[in-house]
């Protein structure tokens, strides 16, 4: 090697040094998500839309470089703790990110509590995980939040028997006791409970349990991207001509997987903070981004909880100014308001849970010939109730 040449590695190792977005400045955001397994559409929602949020707004936030690290948990809560321990004592993560189901959100908790780093969960739902970390900040929803407004609207509209079925796991039993509990009190019974396996789950028995029981609607949680096999299972069993009607949280009724569904799917109302079909402008050019980045996919609310989390990200650096500290970077989302694609939404200063409406929806056809979940009645600035009922 020449002196010249050594001199010029050396003179591009100091302009690289002292350029922006040089590693020491640059500010990784780890995103956790299920890229392969039965949950890979989730994954493929969160990444598309922190992606999306990143090319719309720049890669450069109060000085610093965003990078975004995601890692695939296969949605496995063991691989999810070590992903997370990897992400902020080896690549030095100021922020976690994601959390497909509520197993991997606990299991990350203590890590980053004790690492003090925001964790930012754009999909778990269980009401009580927020209060599992200081360092939990929640943008995606709680079951209960959409599960006694659809127990309101079935009461007030002419159901009086209806058979839950839900994933047996913490946001299903969630689900379920927030339904039951508000329908019975607003004058409905639920006359039997079914709870269906989270891993390899098969609906068909339980879908003929509950057909069984002739009720007037069934109440479906599963978590998302489980919806199409549902449904699938709902229709060989013929039960979409059984007059039993579709209500539940907006989980099954993901805006990705409605088309697939065919005209089993029309008709099902139920309670959600997230419509493709939400009529803002704000979300008309959003959907149309997220199909041009996905390759022709709708976004569902998987894809909009995690673009939030993005603008967490963001919002929270510009206000302290970059600085990094956990901390403050949590301090400083506490209270943060602003407009998502679903709508105005806000984080709770108490318990850093998402404040945000919740939309009453049926599926219907629109006149581009496609499935929608179509609002038609808004309940305001929704608090998770079971913690405001503490
Ligand atoms: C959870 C996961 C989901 O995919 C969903 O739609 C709701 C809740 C969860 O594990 O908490």
């Amino acid at each position: 090697m020449t002196i010249r040449s050594i001199a010029a590695i050396a003179a591009m190792l100091l302009f690289a040094a002292a350029a922006p977005g040089h590693a020491q400045d640059t500010i990784k955001v780890g995103l956790i998500a299920p890229m392969t397994g039965p949950f890979a559409p989730n994954g493929k929602q969160m990444q598309t839309a922190a992606q999306l949020y990143i090319q719309e707004h720049g890669d450069m936030v109060a000085g610093h470089k965003i990078e975004l690290v995601v890692r695939d948990d296969a949605g496995v809560p063991d691989n999810s703790k070590r992903l997370a321990q990897e992400l902020v004592v080896n690549d030095g993560a100021k922020f976690l990110m994601g959390f497909g189901l509520t197993p991997i959100a606990l299991a990350i908790g203590p890590i980053a509590t004790e690492a003090k780093v925001p964790a930012i969960i754009t999909l778990a739902g269980t009401s009580i995980i927020t209060e599992k970390s200081p360092y939990f900040v929640r943008t995606s929803f709680t079951l209960p939040q959409s599960a006694v407004i659809i127990a309101d609207w079935a009461a007030q509209n002419g159901i009086k028997k209806v058979v839950t079925l839900v994933t047996d796991y913490a946001p299903g039993q969630d689900a379920e006791k927030a339904f039951i509990e508000r329908f019975k009190a607003g004058g409905g019974e639920t006359v039997e409970s079914l709870r269906v396996p989270l891993q390899n789950p098969d609906y068909a028995p339980f879908l003929q349990r509950a057909a069984d029981a002739k009720p007037n609607a069934l109440f479906i949680f599963v978590p998302a991207s489980q919806g199409g096999v549902v449904m699938k299972q709902f229709v060989e069993r013929g039960l979409d001509k059984s007059g039993i009607k579709l209500i539940g949280p907006g989980d099954f009724a993901d805006d990705e997987l409605l088309n697939g569904m065919g005209d089993a799917a029309l008709g099902a109302v139920t309670a959600h903070n997230y419509s493709a079909a939400h009529p803002s402008a704000m979300n008309q050019a959003f959907v149309k981004a997220y199909k041009a980045a996905s390759g022709g996919g709708r976004p569902n609310f998987v894809g909009v909880h995690t673009y939030d989390g993005m603008h967490l990200v963001y919002a929270a650096l510009e206000k302290t100014g970059g600085d990094t500290d956990g901390t403050k970077l949590v301090e400083a989302m506490k209270g943060m308001a602003w407009e998502s694609p679903r709508g105005p939404i806000s984080i709770d200063p108490e318990t850093r849970d998402i404040i945000q409406n919740i939309y009453v929806r049926e599926v219907k056809r629109g006149d581009d010939g496609e499935l929608y979940n179509m609002e038609f009645a808004t309940f305001e600035n929704v608090k998770d109730p079971v913690k405001a009922a503490k």
